[in-house]
Formats: C-alpha cells, structure tokens, sequence
C-alpha cells in the first residue's frame, strides 16, 4: 500500500527529504475528522450519480466511521505519521483503501485533493467559527455579569485616557465598555460562520470540474452548504472564509489583549485595583513576595505575535495566480496554526478572568486623585452661561492652586455627584448603564442562539 496518490508517470522515486519538505500532515491533523465528513458527503455524490453501487457505497461509509473512530479514539495520528503520508487526505484514503479491500480504490473518484482540501477547511472553519462564537459571547456575558454586580455595588473609579486620571466613572460602565469588543468579535465569527456555509467546493474536481456526473446537490446538501460553488476554478483556490476566521480570530484576541494590558497595570500594587487569585498567578523563583499576573502578559505576546502571522498568511496569497498553487498548503497551515492559537488564548484569558477581583475601597479612594472633577466644575460653568475657553482657563487656575496647596478642587462635589450630573446617553450616570448592561444582555441573546 503506497501512501502517495500519485506515482503512475514517475520512473524514479521521490526524493524523501523533499517529501518531507512538502508534507502538510502535522498541521492538518487537526482536519482529520472534516475530511472524513467531506468524503462520507461526497459517497453520497457518488452512489446518487450511479458512479458507485450501493454496496461500495455501505462498505466505503462503513470504513470510513471505522477511520472516525480511530481519529477520535487517537490510533489515527500515530497511523498517519508512520505511513508518511503527503497530508492527513492521503492518510485517510490510505486506510480507507486499506479496511474496505476494493471498494477503498473507489473513494476518490471524480475527487481532487483540490476540491477535498477546500471543502474541508470550510468545514472546520465553520466548526471553529462557531465554538469561538460561543467563546466570545461567554467571555462577553462573564464581563457583563460583574458589571451588573458593581453597578448594584455602586463602585466608582476614575478613568484615564493616556494613562493619566481623566473622570469618574462607575466601574460598571468601564466593564461595559471592556464587554462591547467581545459582542462584536461574536457577531464577526457569526458572520464568517455564515459565510462558510454558503458554498460547497466538493464536485469542483482539480479545478475544471468533473466528468463524472456527481451529484454536486446532494454532498452540498449533506454537508450543511446551501449549494454547490458557482465555478470551480474559483472554488478550489479560494480561501476567504480561513482568512476571515483567522482574521476575526486575531481581532478577538487583540480585544482581550487590551483588556489584559488594564489588569496587568490594576494588579500592580501602585493601582491595588485588582487582585488576581492565586489559580492565575504565578510567583518568582527568587522574589518570595511576587505575585505575577502572567496570563494576561501571555494573552498579550499571543496578540502580537498572532497579528505578525495573520500578515504571514495573508501575505502566501500575494500574487498567487487565481487556481491551486502549493503555496496554499502554506496558507492554510498558518491559518490553522492562528485559529488554534486564538483558541487556547481566549480559553486561558476566559479563565483567568474569573480569578480577577476588584478592590472596591482602592478604586474609590483614588476616584479623585488627579483632580477628575475639574470637566463638570467647568460644566457647571458654561451652564450658568460662561463661555467654554474661560471657563477651561478658570478651573484650569483652580486645579493649579489646588495643586500647590495640595487641597481638593472642590470638596462639595465628589466622583458620584459628576457621574450622576452626566446628561447624554451611553454616559456613565448609573441609569444609563443600567441600560447598557440591559441591551448588551439582549444582543448577547441573540447572538448565542443565531449564526
Ligand atoms: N497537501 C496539499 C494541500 O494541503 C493537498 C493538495 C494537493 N494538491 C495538489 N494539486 N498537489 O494543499
């Protein structure tokens, strides 16, 4: 049993380090499992078509769940790696052929690794869209949930823009805002899941289509697409919807990079905003009294270097000629090698979320420090009909003297008395987060339920 799907024109054998070079089968084991759909799919074109009876087609399907189980139970990867096989396709046809005697010559008629490859990558894409999906609403509803908890708690802090104290703020409404990104990066994966749905490669052949009459309906039909891809040229060397996955995959994780980034300062003792528990902590080998919040530095490095292989991937595509080139194989394995990464990073950030806890005293304390009130007594100002530039130049004098006195600005008016004089919708007064918190409870709704 040879393990290449070729060799009838050759004289000579292949040379095996080049073999090795061209091999794709480490990155795309991970596919193992969508190859067997996409071949039981197209059994079914087959057997319609009349191109194979209905007892190669019980002994093909039957081989095939054999090859399912053993995926699943781990037999299949040891098996593929000693074959040597050219890519985990291979693998799977060669012991396919092997269970099923006869009826295994028969499973790759009319059928390219082309349209195979193309067709099951969309199926993964659509497996892994939909599980980031659901991550990424998780993430999203495990954030709202303890913006709902300090909303009751009536927790304010001051905000910062470029770092320094900017206004007060309600936590809530700052863990509302850190929630928006992921409801976002949800409906993104939604999309690409619907995306990946539409169109069905399988039948496409190596590029011009088949001289087989297989039923393209029909494997289209079986694999969940609402039809057959429109030409064949196009379907076999399109890879829109795995770049798109990797793409809203690498977006998401920048998302919970920036996130990240505000924990590894907030757990700082010079913020004392945050104390991260000790399941996502990690100590120092040397410092006894460290207590590091590594899985947040990690989320962010995964960040950046993901970003470097999203244009890595993007960049096999430039000036690849519109049909199958090898660099595809390239393509394909980093956008793999993306989504998997973006799945244990999300993963490891959802967990270590839910070892942060706020220190509502310190938040508190320092909501004024930095003079945050300085915007509303200018407010106030303009209000009673001081026009904009002297009123900024006033309290702008105030703040100055108060500095040098090392006096408040103004100890009538606190942090809670400026959120609530917010006037605006989607500001920080605590009804208007009530609301917020409310609709991004409903469109998390409906985006757990609808791709
Ligand atoms: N391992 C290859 C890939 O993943 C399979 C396709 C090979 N097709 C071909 N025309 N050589 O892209």
């Amino acid at each position: 049993m040879t393990a290449l799907q070729w060799g009838g024109r050759f004289g000579g054998a292949a040379d095996s380090a080049l073999l090795d070079f061209g091999s794709s089968l480490e990155e795309d084991l991970v596919l193992a499992p969508f190859d067997v759909t996409c071949s039981l799919a197209h059994v079914a074109a087959l057997e319609s078509a009349g191109v194979i009876g209905s007892e190669h087609a019980a002994t093909l399907r039957g081989a095939l769940h054999a090859v399912d189980a053993e995926i699943a139970g781990g037999a299949f990867t040891p098996y593929a790696r000693a074959l040597g096989a050219e890519d985990v396709h291979g693998a799977i046809d060669a012991r396919v052929r092997e269970l099923s005697g006869g009826a295994g010559e028969w499973l790759h008629a009319g059928r390219s690794r082309n349209d195979q490859v193309a067709t099951t990558l969309l199926l993964y894409v659509r497996e892994r869209a939909r599980t980031a999906r659901h991550r990424a609403h998780s993430i999203a509803g495990a954030i709202v949930a303890r913006a709902r908890e300090e909303l009751e708690a009536g927790t304010v802090m001051a905000a910062c823009t470029h770092r320094q104290p900017a206004q007060p703020v309600l936590l809530a409404f700052m863990l509302a805002a850190w929630s928006e990104p992921f409801v976002r990066a949800a409906q993104r994966f939604a999309c690409v899941e619907r995306d990946a749905a539409k169109y069905c490669p399988l039948g496409s052949g190596a590029l011009a289509g088949s001289g087989l009459p297989l039923d393209r309906e029909r494997a289209a039909q079986a694999l969940g697409f609402a039809a057959p891809s429109r030409n064949a040229l196009d379907a076999i060397g399109n890879r829109d919807a795995a770049l798109d996955l990797a793409h809203a995959c690498v977006r998401a994780v920048v998302d919970a990079s920036r996130v990240a980034e505000e924990l590894v300062a907030w757990s700082a003792p010079a913020y004392g905003y945050v104390r991260l528990g000790d399941a996502a902590s990690t100590g120092s080998s040397l410092m006894p009294q460290k207590r590091n919040p590594d899985p947040f530095e990690l989320v962010r490095a995964h960040a950046a270097k993901l970003v470097g292989a999203y244009a890595g991937a993007l960049a096999t595509l430039c000036g690849l000629a519109p049909s199958y080139q090898r660099d595809l194989q390239v393509t394909k394995s980093q956008a793999i090698a993306i989504v998997e990464d973006a799945r244990a990073t999300l993963g490891a950030f959802a967990r270590a979320w839910d070892a942060v806890s706020f220190s509502r005293e310190r938040m508190e304390r320092a909501a004024l420090d930095g003079f945050t009130i300085a915007t509303d007594l200018a407010d106030a100002l303009v209000a009673a009909g001081t026009s904009p530039r002297e009123a900024h130049a006033r309290i702008g004098a105030q703040v100055a003297r108060a500095e040098a006195e090392g006096a408040a600005l103004d100890p009538s008016f606190d942090a809670r008395a400026s959120i609530a004089a917010k006037r605006t919708r989607g500001s920080t007064a605590p009804g208007d987060v009530r609301d917020q918190i409310r609709s991004l409870e409903r469109e998390l709704a409906v985006v757990e339920t609808r791709p």
